[in-house]
């Protein structure tokens, strides 16, 4: 994974795959999400102008592994989070942070209470694609939107702080769609920075795999569509290292957590993705974490 490349290679290009994603979710009758500008992002990048930004663009509609069920995958994770977000600032948290924030478009799309600031964290060619499209639509921001380019493997706290980051105020996290693409031990040092830069009555919410999910479902449709529709192989992607259990460790140093399966959420919205033999969604888990004022 080079530190450098924007969103049209490597890793960065997951972000308009999750873009492209939410442009259908977007257009469906009943979407779960709604990213008015998701669909730019995946016609201005040369790596996605050809892909569908509407189910009805795609021959074999919601039959198409990719467009179909992991589309609607992605619209889900989009809603649960969105709401988590929206929870956490009902509850006075004014501090938000992006890791791995991609073409993330929260700042504008969310009903901000006034004081939020969001930070977007991602690597500088990301942030700078996203920058020139934005500013093509002339996109107001519904909080202080905080862009912060630094690559998570080197000093984001550094930039983060430079950024106006106030480590004592109360601060949600998220990390959509970033751990399978940090190394074991990354995402281990991760945690262990978040947790030393919350503030009492923080929260944090993550995306995480089990470890069999990579190899067990290797031949999963959701991985050999995207591979085969749009170039993107996404087990080459991922880092294939045992997992560390950080939702233990976070509870081991007093947060509370909560663990669900993305199929909860589908049952819970009457919509979404369903369990199904060969899945690459089968291992998939929503993390959820508090870290309790002083008084509990
Ligand atoms: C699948 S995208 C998800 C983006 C966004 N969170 C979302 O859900 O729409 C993964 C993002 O993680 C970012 N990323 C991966 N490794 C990173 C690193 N070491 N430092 C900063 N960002 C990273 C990529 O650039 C990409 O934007």
């Amino acid at each position: 994974m080079a530190g450098t490349e924007g969103v049209d290679g490597g890793v960065g290009a997951t972000a308009l795959l999750v873009a492209a994603a939410r442009a259908i979710e977007t257009h469906r009758p009943d979407s779960l999400a709604r990213d008015v500008y998701a669909e730019h992002f995946v016609r201005a990048a040369p790596a996605s102008a050809g892909w569908p930004v509407r189910i009805g663009q795609v021959p074999d509609g919601d039959a198409n592994p990719l467009w179909g069920r992991f589309a609607r995958y992605f619209g889900l994770r989009t809603r649960v989070l969105d709401d988590f977000l929206v929870r956490s600032a009902g509850a006075g948290i004014r501090q938000v942070v992006l890791l791995g924030a991609g073409l993330d478009t929260r700042a504008f799309r969310l009903d901000w209470p006034a004081g939020c600031t969001v930070f977007e964290i991602d690597r500088e060619a990301v942030l700078a694609f996203k920058h020139r499209v934005l500013g093509g639509l002339a996109a107001a921001p519904t909080a202080l939107r905080v862009p912060v380019p630094v690559d998570l493997r080197e000093d984001w706290v550094g930039a983060l702080t430079a950024a106006g980051f106030e480590r004592s105020a109360p601060t949600v996290w998220l990390a959509e769609g970033l751990l399978f693409y940090l190394p074991s031990a990354a995402e281990t040092e991760l945690f262990d920075t978040v947790d030393r830069l919350s503030a009492p009555g923080s929260s944090l919410a993550y995306e995480v795999k089990l470890d069999r999910d990579l190899l067990e479902y290797r031949t999963s449709p959701l991985y050999t569509a995207t591979a085969e529709q749009i170039g993107i192989d996404l087990l080459s992607l991922f880092i294939g290292e045992p997992r560390p259990d950080s939702a233990g460790a976070l509870a081991g140093r007093g947060w509370c957590t909560c663990v669900r399966t993305p199929f909860d959420y589908t049952r819970e919205h009457g919509r979404g993705p369903l369990p199904e033999s060969n899945d690459a969604l089968a291992g998939n888990r929503w993390v959820f974490a508090n870290k309790p004022t002083a008084l509990g």
